[in-house]
């Protein structure tokens, strides 16, 4: 396997099979890169940790950064090579040049009429597709592979792509399933902060999840929601069903619906969701 940290060596590797990342890699990410090794061309996985995307209050500086074991990790997985970009090759006018084209950034409705991750993290989604658009450009994949743990950033994304008028070709957005620990507990890089004794209490995020599963319509699936995150202690960014395309509210019968949380422990945010059984 090869690591590309240089533009230039990236043309071999045109019309690959992207997935991108921020690294601390784990089974979620290995198992988006075996997903992109069927698509029958080379599979390249990125690393950068990209400021842009991160609030001034959030976790920049201590998101974890664990390069020897996320490229041991890619190459088991299939990637035939790693792109592990300065952030001067990404942001070539410098970093503060690129705040601000991020905050001015064109986006979809996905990333400013839902009220979820766009209300709770101001700013992130002009920074996930300034970053993931500069990754489309130097690496001109055919295919891009996200996982559905950020369920918003992937529809985000994918409208991104749909609105691009061919920028990138024909690129198709490709969504891998959220995988999960036995326990049901959705992996992130970011359960690293979970204190060892606060494990249980974050299982309250899957929990909500089933009980939601149960409900018989989008209204009680919220309630109950809400009432097993507080039963566990989360202070709640939001627990919704929403349209799992638009991820606006559930008007019409029969819509295909997904249940998104974000909430927040002292030491970490989770966040997770899960299609919903057809409401009739
Ligand atoms: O999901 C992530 O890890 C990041 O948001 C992404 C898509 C790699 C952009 O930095």
């Amino acid at each position: 396997m090869r690591v590309i940290e240089r533009i230039d060596d990236l043309a071999p590797f045109h019309g690959c099979s992207l997935v991108p990342t921020m690294g601390a890699l784990h089974e979620g990410h290995a198992s988006l890169m075996r997903r992109a090794t069927g698509d029958g061309v080379p599979v390249l996985a990125t690393v950068f940790v990209n400021p842009t995307q991160f609030g001034p209050r959030e976790d920049f500086s201590k998101y974890p950064r664990t390069l020897d074991a996320d490229l041991r990790i890619a190459e088991a997985a299939g990637a035939a090579a790693v792109f592990v970009p300065s952030p001067e090759a990404i942001y070539t006018r410098g970093l503060e040049a690129a705040r601000t084209e991020a905050a001015a950034w064109p986006l979809p409705p996905a990333a400013t009429e839902p009220r979820l991750e766009d209300a709770a993290r101001p700013g992130h989604f002009g920074g996930v597709c300034q970053v993931v658009a500069r990754l489309f450009d130097l690496c001109r994949p055919a295919v891009a592979h996200f996982g559905e743990k950020d369920f918003q950033q992937l529809r985000v994304l994918a409208q991104m792509v749909e609105r691009s008028e061919g920028r990138w070709g024909a690129l198709r957005v490709m969504p891998g399933p959220t995988v999960r620990e036995r326990d049901g507990l959705a992996m992130s890089s970011r359960n690293r902060y979970l204190a060892p004794e606060r494990r249980d209490t974050a299982l309250g995020v899957y929990r909500a999840l089933q009980m939601a599963m149960s409900a018989q319509r989008p209204a009680t699936a919220e309630a109950l929601m809400r009432e097993t995150l507080q039963q566990h202690g989360f202070e709640i960014d939001y627990c919704v069903v929403r349209d799992a395309r638009t991820l606006l509210p559930v008007t019409g019968l029969e819509t295909l619906c997904r249940a998104l949380i974000a909430a927040r422990l002292p030491e970490v945010r989770l966040i997770d969701n899960m299609a919903m059984p057809v409401w009739r």
